[in-house]
């Protein structure tokens, strides 16, 4: 069988498939993206992009330039089909696979003998066995003999995905040794890490493993943050000097954990293996615990000012990205509404919300108390002296230590860190 793909077609062009389509178009391939809201394949042809990623806007552009990149909203025949559309979770915490079975679906009419499929969408164990391929069969072809299936999970990190996306090494699963090597001949023409092959069940659980060490590893310091402050001891001093030891990292804590992946991965193996899975539904779980711990912080906080008026930096999930999947900020100003207080926002980087986004003057101006939820660069440069002169109180709830304690208490704030408690000593 040739390995000399030339069209590649692209399903779903969001944080994953839009960078995947346009460097594939600028490394030779003919690529049609395909997405299914109208408004993504028009933004795409006119050069422009909808979501915030550095450089993505360079590439795009350059890949439709050149005719190598053009979106649409059905796909069309190609050598090789690259599945990259959202797996969310449903309220019943198990994976939503709507949007994976639609576009498997979708390219079935489009299948041919040497037609390679690869997924990339975070998925179930099992998921290539057990739902693609019997969609893929219902083509008439054999899934492993005349059409080729594959697994290849994404590890990108937002803000760094046009890097990573050719420097990080690759897990590609096959659904049978010729899918593998053919998915690797593919991502050889671009990757500059290392490609390790293995079956499609282990390349499934390979990624959710890795979102899970990172839960679990996250939930260890938030639940070290609570300890610290019943102990009435500083976390990040705790965690600065425990990090000292030659074989500990611990992570940081914050307000929980958000985004497409690490708050919502754990939950297929919990799926998949609920008996096993006890560490990682306990890890979920207390990260999904802290928006609620902060809110009642920031009303403790709020204790005895009249008709207090909060105001929160950031509503993004991670630092210096526009994604509020998830995000924990996102679920303590909805809390804190349900209390009853007044809540403004303010997030440089965030273009659609829920809520009213404001100015950094006009979220801190009359405001009693700050809470910052998320650690954006923008926030290290707000003057403390011009927040003191904006807000009516003076309070300040850091999430994320990022502050410069000293600076805000010099501008008249009552400074509180989470993961510090009230000190014993
Ligand atoms: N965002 C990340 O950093 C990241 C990292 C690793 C893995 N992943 C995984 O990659 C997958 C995609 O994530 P994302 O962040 O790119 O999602 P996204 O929501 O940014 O984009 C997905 C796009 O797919 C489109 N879509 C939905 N159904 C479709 C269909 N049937 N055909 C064509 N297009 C369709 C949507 O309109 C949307 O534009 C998910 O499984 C996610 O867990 C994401």
């Amino acid at each position: 069988m040739s390995d000399d793909f030339s069209a590649v077609c692209v399903l779903g062009l969001g944080y994953i498939g839009l960078p995947t389509a346009s460097v594939l178009a600028t490394h030779g391939f003919q690529v049609t993206g395909v997405d299914v809201a109208p408004h993504v394949v028009d933004t795409v042809n006119a050069g422009a992009i909808h979501i915030e990623e550095p450089g993505l806007q360079t590439v795009v552009y350059a890949a439709i330039q050149s005719g190598k990149l053009r979106a649409a909203l059905q796909p069309e025949s190609a050598d090789v089909f690259i599945i990259a559309v959202p797996t969310p979770l449903t309220p019943e915490k198990k994976a939503d696979m709507r949007f994976v079975i639609q576009a498997a679906e979708s390219i079935v009419p489009h299948l041919k003998h040497g037609t390679l499929v690869i997924l990339e969408s975070t998925s179930p164990p099992g998921t290539c066995r057990e739902l693609i391929m019997p969609i893929l069969e219902r083509s008439g072809l054999n899934v492993g003999g005349d059409v080729h299936l594959a697994y290849c999970p994404e590890r990108v990190l937002p803000g760094r995905i046009l890097t990573e996306f050719i420097a990080n090494d690759r897990i590609i699963g096959g659904i049978n040794p010729t899918s593998a090597e053919r998915a690797r001949a593919l991502y050889d023409r671009f990757v500059e890490g290392r490609i390790f092959l293995t079956d499609t069940t282990t390349a499934e659980m390979v990624k959710l493993l890795e979102n899970t060490f990172r839960d679990v590893n996250i939930a260890l310091a938030n639940e070290a943050a609570l300890i610290c402050e019943r102990m009435g001891v500083s976390f990040w001093e705790v965690a600065r000097l425990a990090n000292r030891h030659p074989r500990v990292k611990v992570h940081d804590a914050g307000p929980g954990v958000g985004g497409h992946c690490i708050s919502v991965d754990p939950w297929f193996l919990v799926e998949k293996a609920a008996e096993e899975s006890r560490i990682v539904r306990l890890a979920r779980e207390r990260n999904d615990a802290m928006p609620r711990h902060v809110a009642d912080a920031i009303a403790e906080l709020a204790e005895g000012v009249k008709s207090p008026k909060i105001a929160v930096l950031g509503l993004a999930y991670k630092a210096n990205v526009d994604d509020i999947r998830e995000s924990p900020a996102v679920r303590v100003v909805d809390c804190l509404r349900g209390r009853g207080f007044e809540v403004a926002v303010h997030d440089p980087h965030v273009k659609h919300s829920p809520f009213p986004l404001l100015s950094l003057e006009q979220c801190l101006r009359g405001a009693d108390c700050v809470a910052l939820l998320t650690n954006h660069d923008e926030f290290k440069a707000i003057e403390p002296r011009q927040a003191a002169e904006w807000m009516r109180c003076r309070i300040l709830y850091d999430t994320r230590n990022l502050l410069d304690v000293a600076a805000w208490k010099a501008a008249g704030f009552r400074v509180h860190l989470l993961g510090v408690g009230e000190t014993r000593h």
